[in-house]
């Protein structure tokens, strides 16, 4: 047996500091991709999609040529919205302020109320562009013009998940959404162990035989191969959970598919936007893969409020990890002390 050795948690502080938030919005959430909706949601020109990172609020839309196009959803005369809603079909991009009106590529096309020509050049007032780009079925974006693809940014995801079904071999079963007063950290760090297994989860930990946790350079996310003792009801034979750095779960098995995005919405809160694709025609079996689904989410929701608390409350300022049962959760805490250390994004020019 090898040694355990101890490794320094992340400051507590950082969990509860909207200074540290600021800061990672830039050097963390900024520079990677987002998952903000189902590909199949832009199925023809004018369908669009709005998400929301870290603060920034960004939509995609299928332009008239069925191109992807995705931009910030901010006017350039005083910042109002073009869209308030998650998504649907529009026949313009028009502000929802004083009806500033945009072309699908982001061109600002009228500005009612200002002179036809010589005092506003409209060519400044583009949209500020954001990358869109699709991976197996899933809608990302990306704020940062100089991160790598979105294919490169998955890396080893794609061959670790080879074996498994893919989102079009299932059906679209809803969308769950959660908020908690924990930190988006506090929810990753506990992602990236099974550590917490047995006492977190007992109805999980039950189901779960084994679980070969690593981390894979390649990507940046914490793998675990799972095998199923077959005594979940909705869970048997294998599974692969992925931790996709910063903020991306997948959840791949020869039954269904969970996706969930992690929202950071400020220091020690967080939203996570849960995707569920099941079997076609087996209604008993999905409904009760997403209500196995969501007790494990609350499960570490609970667990997870409970520690922002206790970081907030001041006295605890920093633990150790264990490399013997935590590997995730020190990859995932070096991956943020790598960004942080990072300079910033610079964001995209106007269109
Ligand atoms: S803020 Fe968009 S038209 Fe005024
Ligand atoms: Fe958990």
């Amino acid at each position: 047996m090898t040694a355990t050795s101890l490794i320094d948690t992340l400051p507590a502080a950082w969990y509860r500091e909207p200074e540290m938030f600021q800061k990672e919005r830039r050097h963390i959430f900024a520079r990677h991709w987002h998952l903000i909706g189902r590909a199949e949601q832009l199925a023809k020109p004018g369908d669009y999609v709005t998400g929301n990172v870290a603060g920034w609020s960004v939509f995609a839309v299928l332009d008239r040529d069925g191109g992807l196009r995705a931009f910030h959803n901010v006017c350039r005369h005083r910042a109002g919205p073009l869209f308030d809603d998650e998504g649907g079909h529009c026949q313009t991009l028009r502000c929802l302020y004083h009806g500033w009106m945009y072309g699908f590529d982001g061109s600002l096309r009228t500005a009612p109320g200002f002179p036809e020509s010589g005092v506003l050049d409209k060519s400044k007032f583009g949209l500020f562009p954001v990358r869109v780009d699709t991976w197996r079925g899933l809608l990302f974006i990306c704020l940062d013009p100089e991160a790598p693809p979105l294919d490169a940014w998955m890396g080893d995801i794609a061959t670790l998940s080879h074996p498994y079904p893919s989102i079009p071999d299932f059906t679209f079963h809803s969308l769950t959404t959660y908020e908690g007063a924990c930190d988006w950290k506090a929810y990753g760090d506990n992602s990236c162990e099974g550590y917490h297994l047995p006492f977190v989860h007992q109805g999980l930990n039950k189901a779960v035989a084994s679980a070969d946790i690593r981390a894979y350079k390649n990507g940046g996310f914490v793998g675990f191969d799972i095998g199923y003792n077959g005594d979940g009801d909705v869970r048997a034979g294998n599974g692969l959970w992925v931790y996709k750095f910063p903020a991306v779960l997948l959840h791949f098995s020869d039954r269904a598919i969970n996706v969930e995005q992690v929202e950071a919405l400020g220091s020690g809160r967080v939203r996570i936007q849960s995707y569920y694709w099941v079997p076609q025609g087996d209604e008993k079996f999905g409904d009760d893969y997403v209500a196995d689904s969501r007790t494990v989410i609350a499960e570490d929701m609970g667990v997870c409020e409970r520690v922002q608390k206790n970081l907030d409350a001041g006295l605890y300022t920093s633990g150790k990890l264990s490399e013997e049962k935590e590997p995730g959760t020190i990859f995932f805490q070096r991956l943020i002390r790598e960004d942080l250390a990072r300079p910033p994004v610079e964001l995209g020019t106007p269109s």
